[in-house]
């Protein structure tokens, strides 16, 4: 399972970086919007400064809902840098976008899934990711959990060849749960990526080895 960062901070991108276990990056409009970058020059520069950190995919996510929007915006996206994957929503000409991205060979990530008949369609049209968000389906009472265990065995079953990424990852459990239940990618805050460190019985016996170790050693 592949690790990507879901995040525009770039200190955060390069933390995660250094611990050689990233695989990538995803933005969205909101986590620009949290850094603090406006317009689109200061965008695309960020697109840029991010793909200069991780030697991985880098989805970039288009702001316009309608096809010849996204079109234009993804063509722009994509062409800033070879590790750009387009983000785009799924929607009716979300759908039509990923199918036209597919047969000019630019990579996409449907993003927004929280069914498995949208994971459906975005395979269908050629996706190469597909984001059902976890998180936000438990804060609706539902299990985000089971849509990725669902969609694993429809893609197994179909033989689909779109990578299911889980997003909207909360805490450890999901990113573990995830690779439980077969996504191909998790997208991740780094403080859910960090806890995946952590066993208070780890801490115990490195203090016992240490303190052991200094006994001896006296
Ligand atoms: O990038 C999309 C997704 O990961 C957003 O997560 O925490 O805003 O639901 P969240």
């Amino acid at each position: 399972m592949k690790f990507f960062i879901d995040t525009a901070n770039l200190a955060q991108i390069k933390e995660a970086n250094d611990l050689g276990i990233l695989d990538g990056v995803t933005t969205n409009p909101s986590l620009m919007a949290k850094e603090g970058i406006k317009g689109e020059a200061a965008v695309m520069q960020h697109y840029i400064d991010i793909c200069n950190i991780v030697d991985g995919d880098v989805s970039a996510e288009v702001i316009s809902t309608d096809f010849a929007g996204m079109v234009a915006e993804g063509e722009k996206l994509a062409a800033l840098h070879e590790n750009i994957v387009v983000k785009i929503p799924m929607i009716k000409d979300g759908v039509k976008a990923i199918k036209y991205f597919t047969s000019k060979g630019i990579r996409t990530n449907c993003t927004l899934v929280f069914g498995a008949g949208q994971a459906i369609l975005a395979a269908k049209a050629g996706a190469t990711y597909i984001s059902p968000f976890v998180g936000r389906l438990d804060d609706i009472s539902y299990d985000g959990m089971d849509l990725i265990a669902q969609i694993s065995q429809i893609f197994a079953v179909q033989g689909y060849q779109t990578q299911i990424l889980a997003a909207s990852i909360r805490n450890p459990v999901h990113i573990i749960k995830s690779a439980e239940m077969g996504a191909h990618v998790i997208t991740s805050p780094l403080a859910s990526i960090l806890a995946l460190l952590n066993h208070p019985l780890t801490d115990k016996g490195l203090a016992q080895f240490l303190a052991d170790h200094a006994k001896s050693n006296a």
